[in-house]
Parts: structure tokens; C-alpha cells; sequence
């Protein structure tokens, strides 16, 4: 079946080569056809070929959907009580991440599944059409196995995150913790992911460690992704280029030779804005991550301690207002940036060929998603060539 898509008041591509010839690629008055689940025509209006069926968009704004690369959906319990206590001065050091543990590992499949749905559901509202989860509130080999279980059914951007935090059971004896989750946990999990990803910070793994998991996942044959400098400075972001991981999140404490090293190599530095809002952390400035010449992706990092939210909107929004990003680079990290993070080249862009993947604004502009924060700003929104309401 063919859909044209016409009157788009302002059509983002994410194509260079089309419309305005800038980053965005954005036409004024432009036209969409989908075939099936794939883009088969991107242009102006005017000269849009027929095909079977019309969709008038009202001259609102079009953008490709957001790929949300940096995700942990797979979890149970609330630490609404953990925020209000930063609010008031408390300081996040991570700790929190144990009580996230206990409350997933009594929880039941069925449970975890409805909680990730919910999740997915309110992602797909905020104009989400691909995203990344994360085990790692499991931290046993079952546990984390089931945790990855349930999120492959969900999305097949799937992350094995053994690596979050030593549990306390292994508090005395963390090297063994290192070998399970570069051993056994791996071989039961990797079946279930696409990526690991180790958090190499302050209080949780060091280098060394970090190296040792990630060169077993990537034996494994899995993708490589990190947490790093979210909690301090340290070596996580240049281990991640020299192990050619596909993308290094957080990146908060990034120095400049941290930014050096993302220019001259293929790891995608992805920000995600509502962890230093919800903890209250400085922020990274993106303009230096744009300048260094650095490739960057805007995630929301949605966890029930340092980001609960599902809203790109409102990512965009703090990265423009507080990482001094443009609107239309943080558009750009928001979709062409996560598909690079997730090493993706079906999905970001509208072009022919790609996947049918965009969102509908209630707006004129792209630009409203900053200018008008906190405001439901997606109108609809069409997942594989399909209107998808994220029920
Ligand atoms: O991305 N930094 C590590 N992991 C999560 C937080 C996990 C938690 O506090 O539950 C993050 O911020
Ligand atoms: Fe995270």
C-alpha cells in the first residue's frame, strides 16, 4: 500500500541533499510516500507522484522519529523519595541503583513486561520510533537473563549490563563479580543482546575492569557501548574510541582530551540531558562536543534513579537551553545522532529507502520542540509506515 504524506509545513529529512541543502534537509511545503514500511519518494508538494491513499498534514512540521539509544525500561519499584532528597541537597553517587536491584529481582516477568510497556507506550507518545533498552537492575545470571528476555521482546536494540554496579552479595569479593559477568552471565545473556555496556565510573567498574567485560562481550560477538564520566573525570571515554565502542553515554566530566579523542575516532558521544537535570550535576557543554568535531546523540537515559523520563521533547529542550545545543543540532543528535549510536543506516534520515519512521508535530516548526517545552508537542506519530499510537 502507498500513503502520500502532503502540505508539510517544514519536512526535516536529515538529508543534506535535500530542500534548504542544510543538515536538516528541510523542505517548506513538502510531501512524503511511503510503500509498505519503507520512505519511496521525499520533495516538495508540488511535484509528489499519486499514490493509493492521501494524508493532508496541515501544514504542520514533520521530523524523522527519535532513536532513543540509551534506555534501562527493564525494572520495578519507584525512587520518587531518592530525587526528593537531591532536591533538597543529597548527592547522587549511584547508591541508589541497589534499591532498583531488590525491588526487579522480586518482581515477576509479567510485571517487568507491563512496566516496560508502559514505558515503550509513553516513548512512542513522545515521538520515539526506535529504542535501546538495558538489563542491569538484575545483577544475577537469571535475573539478568530474564531482564534481557523480556526486553527483546520489546525492541531488538537489547543491552547486556551486567556491568552496572557490583551487587552487595559481591561487595568483598568484586574481581569474582568481574569473571561471572565476563563469564557465565555473558554466555547466558549474549544469546538475548546486541550490545553490552559496562558502567565505568566512580563507585562502579574501573578501567581495567571495564576492558576485561567488554573485550569478553565483544569475543561474544556483541556491539560495544559505556557509561563514562558521568560521576567524574576518568579514562572511560578514550577506552571506549580505542576499543571502537559505538557510543560512550554520559560523558558529563568529558576533558579536552577526551574530546580529542571522539574527533579522531568512530564512538559516538551520546548526552543525555535528563540525568544532570535530575541530578543536579553540571552540565556538559555539547557546543564543545560540536566544535571538537565530535558526533553526538541525545538520549533520554530513562531509569527510575537519574532520568526517569521518556520525553525526547523535553531532552531537546535542556540540551538546547543548558548544553548550548541549536535546536536543529539537537534535533539532529535526537535522530541521525542515535541511529549512528545504535549503528543504524535504515533509520534516522527520510529518504527513499529508509524505514518509514517520523513523527507529526502540533507545531509549524521543529524549532517548537525547544521553543515550546513541556508542552505535548507530537501529534502522531507513524512507526514502519504504520500510524502507531503507543497504546
Ligand atoms: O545512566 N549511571 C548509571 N546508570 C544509570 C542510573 C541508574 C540508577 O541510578 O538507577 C544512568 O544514569
Ligand atoms: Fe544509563
Amino acid at each position: 500500500m502507498t500513503v502520500l504524506y502532503d502540505n508539510i509545513g517544514e519536512l526535516v529529512t536529515n538529508d543534506p541533499s535535500q530542500g534548504d541543502g542544510s543538515a536538516l534537509g528541510i523542505h517548506k511545503n513538502g510531501a512524503i510516500v511511503v510503500d509498505g514500511d519503507r520512505v519511496a519518494w521525499v520533495g516538495p508538494s508540488e511535484s509528489a507522484p499519486a499514490a493509493e491513499h492521501r494524508m493532508d498534514c496541515g501544514s504542520r512540521s514533520v521530523i524523522p522519529g527519535f532513536v532513543d539509544s540509551h534506555a534501562h525500561l527493564v525494572f520495578a519499584g519507584d525512587r520518587s523519595a531518592e530525587f526528593a532528597a537531591r532536591m533538597s541537597g543529597e548527592q547522587y553517587d549511584g547508591g541508589g541503583i541497589a534499591t532498583t536491584v531488590s525491588a526487579t529481582r522480586a518482581a515477576g516477568d509479567a510485571a517487568l513486561a507491563a512496566n516496560l510497556a508502559r514505558l515503550a507506550g509513553e516513548l512512542t507518545r513522545s515521538g520515539v520510533t526506535t529504542f535501546e533498552t538495558k538489563s542491569g537492575y538484575g545483577l544475577t545470571v537469571p535475573d539478568e537473563l530474564r531482564s534481557l528476555e523480556i526486553a527483546a521482546r520489546a525492541t531488538p536494540e537489547t543491552t547486556f549490563l551486567g556491568a552496572h554496579v557490583v551487587p552487595a552479595e559481591y561487595k568483598d569479593r568484586r574481581d569474582d563479580y568481574v569473571s561471572l559477568v565476563a563469564g557465565d552471565m555473558l554466555t547466558a545473556c549474549a544469546p538475548h543482546a546486541r550490545w553490552i555496556d559496562v558502567f565505568c565510573d566512580r563507585g562502579a567498574f574501573d578501567v581495567d575492569e571495564t576492558r576485561t567485560i567488554l573485550k569478553a562481550g565483544a569475543d561474544a560477538g556483541l556491539g560495544l557501548r559505556m557509561h563514562a564520566s558521568q560521576l567524574g573525570p576518568g579514562k572511560g571515554i578514550q577506552l571506549a574510541v580505542e576499543l571502537g565502542a559505538a557510543s560512550v553515554d554520559h560523558c558529563t566530566f568529558a576533558d579536552d582530551n577526551d574530546l580529542e579523542a571522539l574527533a579522531a575516532g568512530t564512538t559516538v558521544a551520546t548526552l543525555v540531558p535528563g540525568a544532570e537535570f535530575s541530578t543536579r550535576a553540571q552540565w556538559p557543554d555539547g557546543r564543545r562536543f560540536v566544535e571538537a568535531g565530535a558526533t553526538i546523540a541525545l538520549a533520554t537515559d530513562c531509569n527510575p534513579g537519574t532520568s526517569y523520563t521518556t520525553s525526547m521533547p523535553f531532552c531537546i529542550a535542556l540540551a538546547v537551553r543548558d548544553m548550548h545545543l541549536t535546536p536543529a543540532e539537537a534535533l539532529r543528535a535526537a535522530t541521525a545522532g542515535g541511529a549512528a549510536a545504535l549503528r543504524r543506516d535504515d533509520i534516522g534520515v527520510l529518504a527513499p529507502g529508509m524505514r518509514a519512521d517520523f513523527a507529526m508535530l502540533n507545531a509549524p516548526s521543529y524549532i517548537h520542540l525547544a521553543y515550546r517545552p513541556g508542552v505535548p508537542i507530537i501529534d502522531s506519530v507513524v512507526v514502519g509506515g504504520a500510524p502507531n499510537e503507543g497504546k
